[in-house]
């Protein structure tokens, strides 16, 4: 049983996130906990204020210590060799999400998911409370709530006995090697047209395993030679994600 626990000033963003497919079913089957926090809820004054304008100027607004300290305290315990939780903070500034950190994080401790807000959090939250920054990406969002949906989802679905059939995630995109999938058809044969390949209906199946791993490389070299790239440069008892 994974515990993920969210902290965020739009706790509102979760709810049907929460609610559908495979998180709402892990979370049924009792895979995983996954609940979101009003980090309003421990604001002191008045205007429950949770940023404030940053030193040496500059536009937009900085997160405050107080009151994002006292609730990753609260949630995660304090920073140091007896906190069994692990509090990530996601903001453009972190190390690239990769398939090898969701496993990675699908197998380890509870969770705590700090979602960034305005320009970033003022420096000293990271130091005294933040195990990691992860980004999902070169792009900016306003905040880190999409990146922590994308991190949760990316999470549950390798929980075990989670995904219906565990074989789909053997055989897709950059688990076990990687490659891009290549293309997939159902039903019907013909549609406006466009035929399904003969020899995915052929039930010679050494024939289309052939076919899907050459198409799986040509679509991987034409659109993310990157990736080639860097299987080459890995070892094969070490896929890269
Ligand atoms: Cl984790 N946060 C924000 N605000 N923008 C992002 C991101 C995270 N990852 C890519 N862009």
């Amino acid at each position: 049983m994974l515990k993920i626990d969210i902290l965020t000033i739009f706790p509102e963003l979760f709810g049907p996130f929460l609610e559908t497919a495979f998180v709402a079913l892990a979370r049924r089957q009792g895979a995983a906990t996954v609940a979101a926090h009003d980090l309003r809820g421990w604001a002191q004054d008045r205007h429950r204020s949770v940023d404030d304008t940053p030193y040496g100027g500059g536009p937009g607004m900085v997160m405050t210590p107080e009151p994002l300290i006292p609730a990753i305290e609260a949630l995660a315990g304090a920073k140091g060799p007896d906190r069994k939780t692990r509090v990530v903070c996601l903001t453009p500034q972190g190390q690239p999400l990769t398939q090898r950190k969701l496993a990675a994080m699908a197998a380890g401790p509870p969770l705590l998911l700090v979602c960034g807000r305005y320009e970033g959090l003022d420096q000293r939250i990271l130091d005294l409370a933040i195990d990691e920054e992860v980004s999902i990406g070169d792009y900016v969002l306003s905040g880190g709530e999409v990146p922590a949906m994308a991190l949760i989802e990316g999470i549950v679905r390798l929980l075990p006995g989670v995904l219906g059939n565990p074989r789909s995630i053997q055989t897709e995109s950059f688990q076990g090697g990687a490659l891009l999938e290549g293309p997939q058809y159902t039903r019907p044969p013909i549609y406006r047209g466009l035929s399904v390949p003969e020899i995915l209906r052929s039930g010679d199946h050494a024939a289309i395993d052939e076919w899907r791993r050459k198409n799986a490389h040509t679509r991987t070299r034409e659109r993310r030679p990157d990736l080639l790239a860097r299987a080459d440069s890995e070892t094969a008892a070490d896929p890269i994600e």
